[in-house]
């Protein structure tokens, strides 16, 4: 295995959704480079505690914090917590999401509200709660947002899920503009397809096999791939990036 220096020793990182999936494989990379990290969830205590444990086992520090990034107050109030009980926040990733699928003529109001709420205005709610901590950041701050190549190139079936993951793009580009001048950087990470929970649950035997057509690099990829990308983006080379759309999908998309 290559050797990892501790390039974020000192740094404090918020997770979001990092009890599962590529927000645990994030924590654990964050981790394994020194940082802090606090890993949030939504209802899997469990799995956010076994992710502390990985963290740990990586190198890193590990706190955990439960809360939904639906809920505007419940994630101002918790990043406020996390900047008093930690001595600030250095590093933002906003990975938690969910996808709720259904076609165009069928889709209904309940998932719409339930995947924008999570996908962007979760989001939204971290960015606004962790800006001013972030800008207070020891070395410059570093905010990672977690879009997928659905929002860059739409999917059927995918209708609020793909409007979120652009809007994500949105986001990131405006909010890179906004705290350049303090030697902020955003940028996003797109992934392709990961295996996860969320693609065991939404993609079928048939589907996946049509999709390796598609993947020139030949595989599904890893947690840890998309991890990799983030860790790079929140370190100190990654400094003069911003604004960018960093794709780890294979060469799905090109
Ligand atoms: N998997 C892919 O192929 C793929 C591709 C492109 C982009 N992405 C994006 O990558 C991110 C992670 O996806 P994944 O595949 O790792 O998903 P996953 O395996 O379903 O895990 C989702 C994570 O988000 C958390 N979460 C869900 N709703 C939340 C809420 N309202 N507040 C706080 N946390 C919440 C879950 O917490 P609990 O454990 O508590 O439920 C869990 O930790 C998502 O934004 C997804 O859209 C995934």
């Amino acid at each position: 295995m290559a050797i990892i220096d501790k390039a974020l020793a000192g740094r404090v990182a918020l997770v979001t959704g990092a009890s599962r999936g590529i927000g645990r494989g994030i924590a654990v990379a964050l981790g394994r480079r020194g940082a802090k990290v606090i890993i949030n969830y939504a209802s899997r205590e469990d799995a956010a505690r076994e992710c502390a444990a990985e963290v740990e086992a990586a190198g890193g520090q590990a706190a955990i914090a439960g809360f939904d990034v639906a809920n505007s107050a419940a994630v101002t109030e918790a990043i406020k917590a996390i900047g008093k009980d930690h001595g600030g926040l250095d590093i933002l990733v906003n990975n938690a999401g969910v996808a709720v699928n259904g076609m165009l003529m069928r889709f209904t109001d309940e998932a719409w509200a339930k995947t924008m709420n999570t996908n962007l205005a979760g989001a939204f709610h971290c960015l606004r709660a962790a800006s001013m901590l972030i800008l207070k950041a020891k070395d410059a701050g570093r905010i990672i947002n977690i879009t997928s190549v659905v929002g860059e190139q739409g999917n059927g079936g995918q209708l609020a899920y793909s409007a979120s993951k652009a809007g994500l793009i949105g986001m990131t580009m405006t909010t890179a503009r906004e705290l350049a001048s303090r030697g902020v950087t955003c940028n996003a990470v797109s992934p392709g397809f990961i295996e996860t929970d969320m693609t065991a649950e939404h993609l079928p035997e048939a589907a996946r096999a049509k999709l390796m057509e598609q993947i020139p690099l030949g595989r599904i990829g890893r947690s840890e791939d998309v991890a990799n990308a983030v860790a790079f983006l929140a370190g100190p080379e990654a400094s003069y990036i911003t604004g960018q759309v960093l794709r780890v999908n294979g060469g799905m998309l090109m």
